[in-house]
């Protein structure tokens, strides 16, 4: 797979299958587990124990995977009969109608997109680090947004302007690059499970939930963050030999291991030290510091810093497909999404949002951010979850290789958990979330409306799935 793989707007509105059929179930689970472990739980984690539901931020990632389950079995079912490249903007097409598909879709941008950021700011945590350790630390001001104390944090504003300027020239990850940092992070994650599993001592356990119940749903309501990826996989729908099989597959298998995986690590992190002593940048390295164990938690953040590359890289990508699906509908510029004739990438749309995202991963706190983030994808999960009860009305004969069971005990099980976890979150961040949404509205009422190629159209789901077949 390449990762970044970029086609000229109006071949792919042409010719919605020419992206070449290379990714295997294996492949796509790996993608998934490369775009879902990452600052969620290498740097959230900690701050979530120490500032919302001490040790029991384990029952925060119970709560936050349980609604992922029913959203993820959703997705597997639209990836499979809807298809296309468009993730949840193009199944909201299909299911809910236009102007509801261009909300999802300005709401997966604001997902992707800070998303990068938050991101990045976690890759900044143990860079910086990694720096100290070997005795070029950088001026702490240089190293938090004026929020925190600081100017502004360079290392996360530098590496989204290095990954654009990469993607930009066209720099391609490969399926087998991908494996291998995957291989890394797990390595690193199974090196601190290992280490930290001797060093647990029940009484950092004694008081479980400082912060109460409330405490747990809003840091259920973060940590969320840490789940976000595996819709990642339905973006690569026209890369998929077989989609309808593997799809289902990778975003299931995807989630249900990095379920297991954060529910162990978050239990060992509040197990092994206090909880209290968890809000650092680094969280799952300065644990081993703590421990004495200078080298393990050296590897451990040399895999964070290769695996939160990755996540970035893997959030591009969706940012890119989910743009070009919305510009190739004619709901945004298709010339912001031209490809340039000799790098044969789309460089105005990079250019203009990495500098947007490289200046909000300098002066935003990473809690924010991903608030931010989390209230958008929600959003955006809620409607996934609407589209399969609305679709297998609206279309009942579609074909559905994959059906999810007890529909619509499901989906609205899912609706009701992301709507519950929305609610946790404090009113700042729905003010912001209700402005991006506005913005929105504005974009679509003054442009997308008016050039939109497919307005009307009833058969977005049976057109999407023909092309994938
Ligand atoms: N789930 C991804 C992370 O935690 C976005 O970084």
């Amino acid at each position: 797979m390449n990762l970044f793989r970029t086609k000229p707007i109006d071949s792919i509105a042409e010719e919605n299958s020419s992206l070449k059929r290379c990714l295997g179930a294996a492949d796509v689970t790996f993608m998934g587990i490369g775009a879902i472990i990452g600052a969620g739980i290498f740097v959230l984690t900690g701050v979530v124990a120490a500032t919302h539901a001490g040790p029991a931020v384990v029952l925060s990632y119970v709560v936050s995977g349980l609604a992922c389950v029913f959203v993820a079995l959703s997705y597997a079912e639209l990836a499979a009969s809807v298809g296309g490249c468009g993730s949840a903007y193009g199944y909201a097409y299909a299911g809910l109608g236009e102007i509801i598909a261009w909300a999802i879709g300005w709401d997966l941008l604001l997902e992707y997109g800070l998303g990068i950021s938050t991101v990045a700011i976690g890759w900044s945590g143990y860079v910086n680090n990694a720096l100290s350790a070997i005795g070029i630390p950088l001026p702490e001001m240089l190293t938090k947004s004026p929020f925190e104390g600081g100017y502004i944090n360079l290392p996360a504003t530098l590496i989204i302007l290095l990954l654009t300027g990469l993607l930009c020239i066209g720099v391609r990850e490969s399926a087998r690059f991908n494996v291998a940092i995957v291989f890394v992070k797990l390595l690193a994650i199974g090196l601190f499970i290992s280490v930290a599993a001797f060093h647990t001592n029940l009484d950092n356990w004694k008081v479980f939930m400082p912060f109460g119940w409330n405490g747990v749903m809003h840091g259920a309501a973060l940590v969320f963050f840490a789940y976000i990826g595996f819709d990642a996989v339905s973006t690569a729908a026209e890369e998929t030999i077989k989609p309808q099989r593997d799809l289902p597959i990778g975003i299931i298998l995807s989630l249900a291991i990095c379920t297991v995986i954060y529910i162990i690590v978050s239990a060992l992190l509040t197990l092994v030290v206090p909880y209290t002593s968890l809000n650092v940048s680094s969280p799952v390295a300065n644990v081993l510091l703590q421990l004495g164990k200078p080298t393990a938690a050296a590897f451990i953040a040399a895999g964070a810093i290769a695996g939160l590359t990755t996540v970035m890289l893997v959030l591009y990508y969706g940012f890119s497909r989910i743009f070009l699906a919305i510009a190739r509908d004619g709901l945004l510029p298709a010339r912001f999404a031209r490809v340039h004739p000799k790098a044969k990438t789309p460089v105005t749309v990079l250019v203009m949002s990495g500098f947007f995202l490289a200046t909000v991963a300098g002066f935003t706190p990473i809690g924010q951010l991903a608030e931010l983030v989390n209230i958008g994808t929600l959003a955006a999960f809620t409607v996934v979850c609407g589209g399969v009860i609305v679709l297998r009305r609206k279309q009942p004969n579609l074909n559905r290789p994959f059906k999810l069971a007890l529909h619509p005990v499901f989906p609205i099980l899912g609706i009701l958990f992301c709507g519950y976890l929305m609610l946790s979150l404090p009113a700042i961040t729905w003010l912001r979330f209700v402005g991006w949404m506005a913005i929105g509205f504005l974009i679509y009422f003054g442009y997308g409306k008016k050039h939109s190629k497919l307005a009307g159209d009833d058969n977005y789901a049976v057109r999407m799935r023909e092309a994938v077949e």
